[in-house]
């Protein structure tokens, strides 16, 4: 089997402490550009879960945008978040604070490479972007189903490409294509196709989507871009060859804030930029696979 290492922010897959807030914020950047991605994934979930959903189980939940969007899809379900870091869960549960769902989410922190967590019997277990960082997914896909009542369902989320789209995007045409190049040699978010695993896990696969999304221009965009663009600058600089770099310095430089916090700094902006002007457009894609545990 492919070795599963991965995070897209770089983090090798079997080591869960992160980096620190620099990895959830570009989570949280992330949810708020791709909110989209993470509708659709929800609505996967929520078209095929059992009738009844009183428990939603999210595995590496992270900063828990997934955990907040299930609790408002089941609004009678309790949502066990799961993740191995307690800083997430700190996160996480700051996260909940005047969102009404804090009664319904409870969190876990838990290893999911030392043994299933006790989180009880669950209607619908996710886990997005989470299951590649573990070490033995097909046992904790099995251990999974044996959680799910008869009938429920497990949705495995996992990220595709993603890249700044500059305004010239024909100009840097390549971009995306340097970029998941460098990040695959650098063993970022590398995942097989979950399908088989599902099924060996004793699991009926019943859907898997692509959706993908073209965020305009716009100040959330702007910051993701300028993040994204910074850290694959910062970890994947030696793998991107003279075009690839070029490309990722003009979207630093198209997204490098122009109105500074600190009225004693001014920030470097590119040339001809109107100050508040956004010209990177962000684009995204998940993979989402549904399985369901035969009754
Ligand atoms: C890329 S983040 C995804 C977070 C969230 N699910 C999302 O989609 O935004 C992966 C999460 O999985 C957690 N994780 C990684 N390995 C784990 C393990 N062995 N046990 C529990 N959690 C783990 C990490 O701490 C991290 O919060």
């Amino acid at each position: 089997m492919t070795s599963l290492p991965a995070h897209p922010t770089g983090t090798p897959h079997h080591d869960h402490t992160h980096d620190g807030t620099g990895c959830a914020d570009v989570l949280d950047l992330d949810a708020q550009v791709f909110g989209g991605l993470l509708d659709a994934a929800v609505a996967v979930a929520v078209e095929h879960a059992p009738d009844a959903v009183r428990t939603v189980v999210d595995l590496g939940a992270g900063t828990g945008t997934g955990t907040r969007a299930l609790a408002r899809a089941f609004p009678r379900a309790d949502v066990v978040a799961v993740d191995a870091d307690a800083a997430m869960l700190d996160r996480l549960r700051a996260g909940l604070v005047g969102t009404g769902l804090a009664d319904r989410v409870r969190t876990v922190e838990a290893d999911l490479d030392a043994g299933w967590p006790e989180v009880g019997t669950a209607d619908v277990v996710w886990a997005s972007a989470s299951l590649h960082h573990v070490a033995d997914p097909a046992r904790v896909l099995r251990d999974a189903r044996d959680a799910l009542v008869p009938g429920g369902l497990l949705v495995v989320v996992e990220m595709t490409a993603t890249s700044p789209v500059l305004p010239d995007d024909a100009a840097h045409a390549d971009l995306a294509a340097h970029l998941d190049s460098a990040a695959a040699q650098a063993g970022w978010n590398r995942y097989p196709d979950w399908t088989p695993f599902l099924t060996d896990a004793g699991l009926e696969v019943v859907d898997r989507r692509e959706p993908t999304a073209v965020v305009p221009p716009g100040p959330a965009a702007s910051r993701w871009a300028h993040a994204t663009a910074a850290r694959q600058r910062a970890h994947l600089a030696d793998r991107l060859g003279p075009d690839g770099l070029a490309a990722l310095d003009a979207v630093l430089a198209a997204t490098t804030p122009t109105v500074p916090t600190d009225p004693t700094t001014t920030h470097p902006a590119a040339p001809g930029r109107a100050p508040g002007e956004h010209t990177v457009a962000a684009r995204g894609g998940r993979i989402v696979w549904a399985a369901r545990r035969p009754r």
